[in-house]
């Protein structure tokens, strides 16, 4: 029996809505911004103020301490002072007896602005010199002195948009005043430092007095990284104001309206080969719509940089990559983390240039696969590479080979319907790219029964991190897993933790644990050592060894013995990943821990009648390590996989002068279990990462990179239809898309 999904099924997990409402508590309606650019010229409040239920209206101006929500760059305020920047940009608060109150109240806010003009366009941002912070560019080799020795060069633009998180869970938190005027947050974030650090920078106390819970949360993908902050301040506002507790759930369309999103990204390539099909040079130029403010954008855009060159070696790269500021809100993290958008450009690029040279894709892919030792544009060079192992795997059990005859004869005999495949390789760097980042702490607590607290700064937000850490912590002291709980994030017990996020939740808090345990088991040895005499100590299946030997000592009778002897039983622990640096004026360094690799073969069917497609199989081959999960890790591929397809295909962010229409689920389409494939994962065999906890490796953002695959399988088919027709790099490809493709000249 596992832990995580029978409360989960039985709908016994509790989640921030679910906590028992305390007394007294209020309840929260925000008033944003229903223009993307504009000055405040009169706010009226009055009427809120005086509606049934409202004991608070607030504004910026009841804000105590500081007024801002940025964390790289400081360009957030949380309530807008005299000007709004994007429609969804909170201005005013109502805190009521009862939500219905709170709502009614909102409804008689008026507000009057003068609009400026607004841009919502990434390239004409930049046009405009409006960015975020300055461009990037990193660089191998000299791609100026290349051109002349290609044999084939293709130049092009790629497109990818937005895409929302749709975590089951929407944006939460519960703020509860305690005395001397501390506060009790439970919230929805993947990020329990930050929250606890803006919210006291905004009540202007310091960070001691502010205890932020997060129990678990229902999916976060990155959308809760920086962006559950907001909700949490602005709860603590009322609290702080009221003296009452307060709470904010964000409804569906409201989520889907005002919070962040996945970077839109548009890009501009020339890329270079050699007569045999050699990647000689890549010549590059992103521009990234950052949306209003920063947020993580400049974070997200240098991952951007670090992957653009997915699972290849190419010699000669010059990439520089733009952060525009637009009138949309502000864009932030989802899984992968800017690595997505140019990963996709780079398999885009390649397909391209398979058109052009006639070489197949798949002998382009082969010819350029990173070997030992390749060096990545930013300095590092590959280590353990599996890429090559992966390609031939997925290669192998997707019977590669047959499946291009099949699909040859198959579109020789249909007209109107065709067959599509693609291969996938992806190379992803694990560890936050800021190094500091790159720490974790645990706190081990061992009772004097035997039972084991295990405290991290990992959130559990589905992806089974308390699973894992509750093995690692079993395994470094000899027990049980089932004498492991796992107790809730708090920043109370373990401090100034990092997000969740950068695929590293595992990796490093696992490995705090592991140093935690040992640290406890040194004590124990010594104490195992009085009880049974000197030699050899071992510690197997909860009994203790001598020199190999069985003995009658057990964990509860030892773990019991120490504490009678006053030995301390708890241990806290910090892992700082080793070895890793950047140069920011050189970029160049050694941003990552290591890398994960892995191959997706994606066979899809298109109806080019309707523009309709289905997706049919998808085979990956994947090296997870030594999986310390290996359903946990299925679970992730899988979902990662579908996630990806979702964001290239069916999940369309449409815009009408900066307001989101496609708002609700019923206009904005994720996928579902019908739009899954039939998915065939196989983890590479005698795989053991030397840099990961139990030579594991990171498995949360990389499978979603297989989703690529999706979008180049749907062009192969559409391509059979349509032989001669250029095909142009925008994505979603939604059914409308592709029939446009298929019929439109
Ligand atoms: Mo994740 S996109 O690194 O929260």
């Amino acid at each position: 029996m596992n832990d995580l999904i029978p409360p989960h099924t039985t709908g016994e997990s509790v989640f921030v809505d679910d906590i028992p409402e305390p007394k007294n508590m209020l309840h929260t309606a925000v008033f944003v911004s229903s223009i993307p650019h504009g000055k405040i010229i009169r706010l009226n409040l009055e009427k809120a103020k005086e509606s049934e239920g409202v004991v608070k209206v607030i504004t910026f101006e009841d804000i105590p301490g500081e007024n801002q929500v940025g964390r790289i760059i400081q360009d957030e305020e949380l309530l807008a002072e005299h000007k709004v920047d994007f429609i969804g940009h909170p201005i005013a608060v109502v805190f009521a007896e009862t939500k219905k109150d709170a709502n009614n109240a909102r409804e008689l806010i008026s507000i009057e602005y003068e609009p400026l003009p607004a841009v919502f366009d990434a390239r004409e941002a930049a046009k405009n010199g409006s960015l975020i912070a300055p461009s990037r560019t990193i660089s191998l080799g000299n791609v100026d002195s290349i051109w002349e020795r290609c044999e084939t060069i293709v130049e092009g633009v790629v497109e990818s948009g937005g895409q929302e998180h749709i975590y089951m869970e929407t944006q939460a938190s519960l703020v509860i005043p305690k005395e001397d005027g501390d506060f009790l947050i439970y919230s929805g974030t993947q990020n329990p430092s930050t929250v606890q650090n803006i919210v006291a920078n905004i009540l202007g106390v310091d960070m001691n007095k502010i205890e932020v819970d997060v129990k678990r949360l229902g999916g976060g993908f990155g959308g809760k990284e920086d962006q559950a902050t907001h909700w949490s301040a602005i709860c603590a506002l009322g609290a702080y104001h009221t003296g009452r507790p307060v709470k904010l759930v964000l409804d569906r369309q409201e989520d889907i309206i005002i919070t962040g999103k996945r970077h839109p990204y548009s890009t501009d390539y020339k890329l270079g080969l050699d007569k045999e099909g050699k990647i000689l040079a890549l010549e590059a130029e992103y521009y990234q719509n950052a949306g209003a403010a920063a947020d993580l954008s400049t974070a997200i855009l240098g991952r951007t940089l670090f992957h653009v060159t997915n699972a290849y070696f190419i010699p000669n790269v010059k990439v520089t990559a733009y952060s525009c500021r637009t009138n949309l809100v502000p864009f932030t993290a989802f899984r992968g983390f800017g690595a997505p958008q140019g990963m996709f450009v780079m398999e885009c690029v390649l397909s391209h240039a398979a058109d052009v040279s006639g070489i197949p894709i798949k002998e382009l892919q082969e010819k350029n696969l990173l070997d030992e030792r390749d060096q990545f544009p930013y300095g590092m060079r590959v280590e353990n590479t599996t890429t090559k192992r992966s390609f031939e795997q997925a290669l192998q059990d997707s019977k590669y080979e047959e499946l291009k005859l099949k699909q040859f004869e198959f579109n020789e005999t249909n007209k109107f319907v065709k067959k599509g495949i693609s291969i996938t390789p992806v190379c992803f760097g694990i560890s936050f790219t800021s190094t500091f980042m790159n720490q974790a702490g645990a706190l081990v607590n061992i009772y004097y029964d035997g039972s084991v607290n295990v405290s991290t700064g990992a959130v559990e937000m589905g992806q089974g991190v308390n699973m894992k850490i509750k093995s690692i912590a079993a395994q470094a002291l000899s027990i049980k897993p089932d004498r492991v709980r796992i107790e809730s994030t708090n920043t109370g017990r373990v401090i100034n933790t990092s997000p969740t996020s950068a695929s590293s939740g595992a990796d490093m808090n696992g490995k705090a644990t592991e140093i935690a345990c040992q640290i406890i088991v040194e004590r124990l040895r010594e104490i195992a050592t009085e009880k049974v005499g000197e030699g050899e100590i071992t510690f197997e299946d909860e009994v203790v060894y001598l020199n190999g030997q069985k003995t009658d000592l057990v964990w509860e009778d030892l773990v019991n013995e120490a504490y009678l002897k006053r030995v301390n039983l708890a241990a806290q622990a910090l892992y700082a990943t080793p070895g890793i640096y950047y140069d920011h004026d050189k970029e160049e360094g050694k941003p990552f821990a290591y890398h994960v690799f892995g191959t997706a073969v994606t066979e899809a069917t298109v109806d080019c009648l309707r523009g309709t497609y289905k997706f049919d199989k998808v085979h990956i081959a994947h090296d997870a390590g030594k999986s310390l999960n290996h359903l946990i890790d299925l679970g992730q591929a899988e979902g990662g996989l579908v996630q990806g397809m979702g964001w290239l295909t069916l999940e369309e962010l449409m815009y009408e002068n900066g307001k989101l229409i496609s708002d609700a689920l019923a206009t904005y389409k994720v996928p579902d279990v019908h739009f899954a494939p039939e998915i065939k994962v196989k983890f590479l065999e005698n795989v053991e990462n030397p840099y990961a906890v139990l030579k594991s490796k990171a498995i949360g953002e990389p499978p979603f990179m297989y989703g690529i695959g999706a979008y180049l399988a749907l062009k192969d088919a559409a391509k059979a239809f349509r032989k001669e027709k250029e095909w142009s790099f925008v994505a979603p490809l939604t059914n409308e898309r592709l029939l446009f493709f298929l019929y439109d000249d």
